[in-house]
């Protein structure tokens, strides 16, 4: 009986690509042999990503209106689907129909979703953590609703998301004290609950949370607990929250360290230039951040030397592109003065920035995967921090000594 299930399984993934029973395989290309940064392959239901890989968001208008066919052009291999708001509204019983989020937004690659849980956490005021799950009232019509671990993991079912994230219980990086333990084994026992409630484990692969806050301790414990579970990828969690910039990447180092070096190492919340190559070099194989697409200052557009501020008056008489380097539709076609002058009346400028901006971290990710695969990653990192910053005083030292850590010297 058992090993028909199985035979029946291998079939339906041989016909998707993948392999017997395992809808992810990561093939690790090239390891830099001085610090622990790693370029992979990774295969997924519906196509392959290349790591290091920084993925965008796919869904809900934070994106400025870009669509699926612009990210499929700028190269994006994975985007982000968000399964709050998919979850409340259309709901996921429409999208099940649209054949999963997949078929909804016209997307034929990738798609990770998150659990739902950080969204509602830090979106509704009023939200409980309790050993069942989180409580809270929709920002709809005010019924309360519960977002258990099954929950979860059945509204991400229905989306048919590549990559499904586990509930956890998630505190503020900054939260010390009892706090941050009971979050830490109530995300164990959540993994365990998820694990369980899955419906499609040939199909999605669901990625565990370590969390453990800026102890050590518990970081460990969690590291321990967690990789004992069979799940074919680990998210670093609870980082990025406003902690400082030491406790922030020796929670990413120490994590790296004994998470197993088969599977994908996702660092959550992650979007800076600077940070990205720092956490690459540390171990990490993917990362997500809102901040290209969604932050106050709109104007500003990321480049290699940092970020232009589009609508500062020296930028009405300059006619060269964003960056004279990128290849973005953007770039191949307006100018800084164009921009300036749309900034003022127009949203398209808006859209066009975050085309931009979205290019500029694809490409940033494509060439440390480059060095990486030419044996030259330190050096690559080395000339990017020249570019980045005027001069190396002004180098954060949080990022000198983390690269310092894994063997990159920058002065
Ligand atoms: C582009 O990225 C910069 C730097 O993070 C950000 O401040 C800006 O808001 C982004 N622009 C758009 C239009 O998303
Ligand atoms: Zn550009």
């Amino acid at each position: 009986m058992a090993a028909s299930t199985v035979g029946e399984a291998e079939m339906n993934s041989a016909s998707r690509g993948a392999i017997a029973g395992a809808p992810l395989v990561l093939r690790i290309l090239a390891e830099c042999p001085v610090s622990k940064a790693r370029a992979c392959d990774m295969t997924l239901p519906h196509c392959t990503v290349n790591t290091p890989v920084f993925m965008p968001v796919g869904t809900q208008g934070t994106m400025k209106g870009v669509t699926a066919e612009q990210l499929e052009n700028l190269g994006c291999q994975i985007c982000l689907g968000n399964t709050y708001h998919l979850g409340m509204r259309p709901g996921p019983e429409l999208i099940e129909k649209a054949k999963g989020l997949h078929g909804f937004m016209n997307w034929r690659r990738s798609l990770l979703t998150d659990s739902g849980g950080f969204q509602m956490v830090s979106l509704v005021e009023l939200s409980q953590v309790t050993e069942e799950g989180v409580k809270f009232r929709s920002p709809y019509d005010n019924k309360e609703i519960l977002l258990s671990p099954e929950q979860s993991i059945a509204i991400q079912n229905s989306l048919g998301s590549d990559i499904m994230m586990q509930l956890d219980d998630v505190v503020s990086s900054t939260v010390t004290g009892p706090r941050v333990e009971e979050a830490m084994r109530r995300s164990i026992r959540w993994l365990d609950r998820c694990i369980a409630a899955n419906r499609n484990p040939e199909s999605q692969n669901l990625f565990a949370i370590i969390q453990g806050g800026l102890n050590s301790e518990l970081r460990h414990i969690c590291l321990e607990e967690m990789t004992k579970r069979d799940v074919p990828g680990f998210a670093i969690g609870g980082l990025s929250g406003g902690e400082e910039k030491d406790d922030f990447w020796k929670m990413v180092t120490l994590s790296t360290d004994h998470l197993p070096r088969e599977k994908p190492r996702y660092l959550m919340g992650v979007g800076y230039a600077v940070d990205l190559v720092v956490c690459v070099a540390l171990g990490c194989d993917m990362f997500d951040c809102v901040f290209p697409t969604r932050t106050a200052r709109f104007g500003s557009a990321l480049v290699p030397w940092g970020s232009l501020q589009l609508k500062h008056k020296q930028y009405a008489k300059d006619f060269q592109p964003i960056d004279p380097e990128c290849t973005c539709p953007t770039c191949r076609r307006h100018s800084r003065a164009y921009l300036h002058a749309l900034l003022k009346c127009d949203t398209a400028a808006l859209h066009h920035i975050t085309i931009h901006n979205i290019s500029y971290q694809l490409s940033l990710m494509q060439s440390v995967r480059q060095s990486i695969i030419d044996g030259c990653f330190p050096q690559f990192v080395r000339a990017f921090m020249d570019r980045m910053f005027p001069s190396r005083e002004q180098y954060p030292r949080w990022a000198v000594d983390a690269l310092a850590s894994v063997g990159i010297t920058l002065n």
